[in-house]
């Protein structure tokens, strides 16, 4: 018995048998699903029809034993007709889903299982088609917004129906502001595409700053019967793409400040979860993020509704791979039969949302390196025209001269290019029609809380963590700095997403890069990936302070590394500080060690031959101080304008001596959805954060509710993420509650640690 979504890989063991692009878990095998279900006598002459947002993957769905079909993208939703097969009244009915996901077909941790929500539609004989209703607003002003619906009707009755449309343009608060129908004669078994235009008055629109949502009432009658109803929600709002002004919201310029994020949400895998969406893109936001990058795959409905509703606008990215494979058994094997029927499926799901601004047929596709490439990013991004004439059409290249030379980058409209920060110049003086976007940047790698003195670059450490300078990148990669440097210099490319938001499972560079051999042995368990900004328990590193201090304008300073260097008396401490202020002035122990300006000295960053012929980076965005160790107080004050506007402290931590645990939110809806999230933190007596402690900390749940998972953002530990234990790391870890389906209550938390004051925390049910 279990509850969907699911994710069956994520409850281990880790293992290094399995491939380290996925993270050491066993995401291959054949997995079952099987529903048993009645329907009453009284529903006969109904369709019914299940639907799946997700299933990981190569699914086969039977019902009553007879195959429905077979679908094998895992990042693609899809129905299914029941009605043929199905049985009324006492007799049961078993939908039986089979999931065979392959080893070795993807490059981070896929999931595996029907890790979406899953749906039964019950409809009448005429209804509307399934993703049958596009909405979009043609001519927007201050005074109305033209609105047009189209909706595909479906009829399977042997004869004619005489049907009514009506549509119903609802605000935010539900009250009705445009209203129109349309009557169609729809011939038997057929399907009619009704087009129904309503005007909005003074629309309210739809912006990062304020997201606000109209939904359309869509409403099929026959005379007084009302047979089908839907609701879909859209916004009002214009998007332009300029190649000197970028990208325009409501007219409005706005550099795009985006994050690339993988589908898994750390502890709990790969299945959905609303909560632990939103508290992603939260964080996201806070940071100053405006755009997400659903790389490299269609995502869960739930990551585009949180857009709508959070403000945050979206590339919406459609594959990883076309025909040809990058693992030995992707998607690539199936590109030919569902390619273009994935791809349209898509867009018809997501072409409501007023977040998604941009498709994207492909991520760093090999098709880049081949003379024919480009037919099939033509082929494809017809498609994306075909089903959505009002969003543009990108493809993320990292082969920037192939991409061009191949012609793959002029079938698109917008070709983005991923790690090309030093190209962008040269690609728009040669394509000076061209409009770019930086599809993929930076890929720094760091652990929170980890820093390795001297300040240096390297491959690799054999702690399997990596300094929180932020001065380590791959190869073909770059610190932060470098692209803010590019989009400052070229303010016609339309901004960034940055690999990535979040820490991911799987693909841990740079450990087990060179492939999977005995002499990578010293690399395991490292088990996730170290680009996230903020790590895979959701606790920003020190880099998600960079970017805030480039991506926001509240006064904010942040400093690293933390203050307690037991032993290291004495020794020059390298501490950065990263403020939005103009200058900021440390303190040790009340002492000033200083004040500097940002820009006026920067500093020089070992960031490696990639970038420059010298290896070194001289960075504006940051300032650098050497400090001596002594115990106490380190201080960051930050100035604008000559006026202090924001100070951090960080103080040498004592002992270990308690727990300290916060929640999210504590009052939780007993649908055994909703999670509540924990942070426990390790303090000393006076409730400093113990930056080095790693004590393990246990739980004991009392009351209707269990554990979802623990972490602690540690990407080298193969402690599972379903127990009711975790070690700190860092001082840090988390634990996710879930309180029982149906049960209201209190649910008593106990967080313990030998030799540590204990904390309960206390979470209400309803
Ligand atoms: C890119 C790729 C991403 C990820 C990243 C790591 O080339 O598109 O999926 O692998 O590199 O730096």
């Amino acid at each position: 018995m279990l509850d969907l979504p699911h994710d069956w890989a994520i409850e281990g063991p880790f293992d290094r048998r399995f491939d380290p692009h996925t993270g050491g878990l066993d995401v291959a095998g054949t997995g079952w699903y099987r529903r048993h279900f009645r329907v009453a006598s009284s529903e006969r002459g109904r369709q019914y029809a299940i639907e799946l947002d997700g299933t990981m993957a190569n699914a086969r769905v039977f019902l009553n034993g007879h195959d429905l079909g077979s679908r094998p993208y895992g990042y693609i939703g899809y129905a299914f007709d029941l009605t043929p097969y199905l049985v009324f009244g006492e007799t049961e009915n078993v939908i039986a889903v089979r999931l065979a996901p392959d080893p070795d077909a993807s490059r981070w941790y896929p999931g595996a299982g029907i890790y979406r929500h899953v749906w039964l539609e019950s409809t009448t004989d005429v209804h509307v088609a399934m993703w049958g209703t596009f909405v979009t607003t043609p001519d927007v002003t201050d005074e109305r917004a033209r609105v047009e619906v189209r909706t595909e009707l479906l009829n399977r009755r042997p004869e004619t129906a005489r049907v009514t449309l009506q549509a119903t343009v609802l605000d935010a608060d539900g009250r009705a502001v445009a209203q129109a129908e349309s009557d169609r004669a729809m011939g038997a078994q057929s399907n009619d595409k009704v087009n129904v235009r309503l005007d909005v008055p003074r629309p309210h629109r739809w912006d990062v700053d304020d997201p606000y949502l109209y939904s359309v009432l869509t409403v099929v009658r026959e005379g007084q019967r009302v047979l089908d109803r839907s609701t879909t929600a859209f916004g009002v709002r214009t998007i332009a793409f300029d190649r000197s002004q970028g990208f325009a919201l409501n007219g409005r310029p706005r550099k795009l400040h985006g994050v690339c994020m993988h589908h898994d949400l750390g502890a709990l895998g790969t299945a959905v979860n609303r909560n632990a969406i939103e508290r992603q893109l939260r964080l996201m936001k806070e940071m100053g993020a405006n755009a997400l990058r659903t790389s490299h795959n269609p995502p869960a409905p739930e990551v585009l509704d949180a857009c709508d509703r959070l403000g945050l606008v979206v590339m919406d990215e459609a594959f990883d791979m076309w025909k040809t494979p990058k693992r030995p058994n992707g998607s690539s094997q199936y590109f030919d039969q569902w390619g273009e029927t994935d791809l349209r499926d898509m867009i018809r799901r997501d072409r409501n949302h007023p977040s998604v601004i941009l498709y994207s047929i492909g991520n760093e596709v090999p098709e880049q390196g081949d003379p024919q490439g480009w037919k099939i990013a033509a082929r494809l991004t017809q498609v994306c025209h075909a089903e959505d004439p009002t969003r543009p059409v990108t493809s993320a290249f990292n082969q920037a001269d192939d991409a061009i030379r191949n012609g793959l980058a002029r079938e698109v409209d917008i070709p983005g290019f991923n790690y090309q920060a030093r190209a962008y110049e040269r690609i728009r003086r040669d394509h000076p029609e061209w409009i770019v976007v930086g599809s993929e940047t930076s890929s720094a790698v760091s652990s929170r809380g980890v820093y390795h003195f001297p300040l240096r670059k390297y491959d690799k450490d054999p702690s399997l963590q990596l300094t929180s300078y932020d001065v380590i990148a791959p190869p073909w990669a770059y610190e932060p700095d470098v692209e803010f440097d590019a989009q400052e210099s070229n303010p016609g490319v339309l901004g960034e997403f940055v690999w990535t938001g979040f820490d991911y499972l799987g693909e841990p560079t740079p450990y087990f890069i060179d492939g999977w051999g005995s002499k990578l042995d010293a690399d395991w368990p490292a088990r996730s990936s170290y680009f996230g900004i903020v790590d895979l328990a959701g606790f920003p590193k020190d880099r998600y302070f960079l970017y805030q201090s480039v991506w926001t304008r509240r006064p904010m300073v942040h400093l690293l590394p933390h203050w307690t260097w037991p032993g290291h008396e004495g020794q020059a401490i390298p501490v950065m500080v990263y403020t939005n202020g103009e200058e900021a002035e440390l303190f040790v122990n009340g002492r000033s060690i200083g004040r500097k300006r940002r820009g006026s000295n920067p500093v020089v960053l070992p960031v490696g031959a990639n970038v420059s012929p010298d290896g070194t980076f001289s960075t504006k965005y940051r300032l650098l101080w050497q400090v001596p160790y002594e115990a106490g107080a380190l201080r960051a004050v930050a100035f604008a304008g000559g006026k202090e506007v924001a100070v951090t402290e960080v103080r040498t931590a004592g002992p270990p001596a308690r727990l300290r645990v916060s929640a999210d939110h504590t009052r939780l809806r007993a649908d055994g959805e909703d999670l509540a999230f924990l942070t426990v933190r390790v303090e000393d007596r006076d409730g400093n954060l113990c930056p080095l402690a790693d004590d393990l900390v246990r739980f004991e749940i009392e009351g209707p509710g269990r554990v979802a998972g623990v972490d602690n953002g540690n990407a080298a530990t193969v402690e599972p993420f379903q127990a009711s234990e975790r070690h700190a790391f860092g001082g840090l870890c988390l634990l996710i509650v879930r309180p029982n389906r149906g049960e209201a209550g209190r649910i008593r938390v106990l967080s313990r640690a030998a030799g540590l004051q204990e904390a309960e925390t206390l979470l209400v049910t309803e």
